[in-house]
């Protein structure tokens, strides 16, 4: 029975303070619905509004490369230290417990492969199955300027509608083409067109020169990629820069997973991305948890 007779007036109003009308803290998102706001809140840390992401979805277009050939082996031991998992359906189910509670990011473009042309992607994965898998956001590429380049956006299109139907966050990731310019004119293009289509956020690449203005000028938040097997120091060097210019983490797999010590590799990103631990320290902590390995 209600409690009709101990009702009490409200007292404090805070009419010296304003609602906050934005509501959140990652860019471009503020006006997202919950469960999609939720979804991004377990993929970006809240507190730095960052994110390490590992990467082991190429094997979906690549085979077993190097430091995947067993992902029961080699990514399982690191899974404590992501904050995500990115991979595809297939080897979420074969090769990961459902006990890893860690938040996934699906891979769901497919049907090419190394001896083909890599942007002619479909949609790899139904909705109802990202759902079932508990996915906290749906991946694409797009490949912008590539032959593929319509159809590559097309499927970026229908999973950000189909998602959206279930607060669940689209990542568009910049598939670069054989023959495009890794520069600041080519990632601004294309990030810029994922975020106008509707991804929630964007992987790209970082670039020395103009990484800053890429950022910017994209309305939503950017991961870099790590992109292939750097030394350490230059991979650290690579994130605290991204990071510094106003990346909001990496989605990095080759600089972790193929390191001469995965394990510590991560820690040591995480670092950089989470804390912006100058690279020479952070690549100091790899060689410390290297050696008391
Ligand atoms: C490649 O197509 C995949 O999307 C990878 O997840 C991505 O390239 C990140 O991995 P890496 O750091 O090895 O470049």
């Amino acid at each position: 029975m209600a409690d009709l007779d101990d009702i009490k007036d409200g007292k404090d109003f805070g009419l010296d303070k304003p609602a906050d009308r934005q509501g959140f803290y990652l860019k471009g998102l503020a006006h997202y619905d919950w469960g999609l706001k939720n979804r991004m809140g377990r993929i970006f840390n809240p507190k730095t509004g960052r994110t390490v992401m590992l990467a082991f979805d190429h094997g979906y277009f690549q085979g077993p490369t190097t430091g995947l050939e067993r992902v029961d082996l080699t990514i399982l031991p690191l899974a404590e230290y992501a904050d995500v998992l990115m991979c595809t359906r297939g080897v979420l189910r074969a090769q990961i417990p459902p006990t890893v509670t860690k938040p996934v990011v699906l891979r769901c473009s497919g049907g090419n492969s190394i001896l083909s042309e890599l942007s002619n992607e479909t949609i790899a994965v139904d909705i109802e199955d990202a759902i079932r898998l508990g996915a906290c956001a749906m991946a694409a590429q797009v490949y912008i300027g590539a032959e593929y380049e319509h159809k590559s956006i097309t499927n970026v299109i229908k999973l950000i509608d189909t998602g959206m139907r279930y607060g669940i966050p689209t990542l568009a990731v910049t598939g670069v083409g054989k023959d495009m310019a890794r520069d600041a004119r080519y990632f601004g293009l294309a990030t810029r067109i994922a975020a106008e289509i509707g991804s929630h956020y964007i992987k790209s690449y970082f670039i020395e020169d103009g990484f800053e203005k890429v950022v910017a000028a994209c309305p939503v938040p950017i991961v870099i990629a790590g992109g292939k097997k750097l030394p350490e120091l230059e991979a650290l060097e690579m994130a605290y820069k991204a990071v510094d210019q106003g990346a909001a983490g990496v989605d990095m797999g080759r600089n972790i997973f193929q390191s001469d010590d995965p394990v510590a590799m991560i820690q040591a990103v995480g670092k950089v991305v989470h804390e912006l631990e100058k690279p020479e320290k952070a690549f100091q902590m790899y060689n410390d948890l290297k050696s008391a390995s």
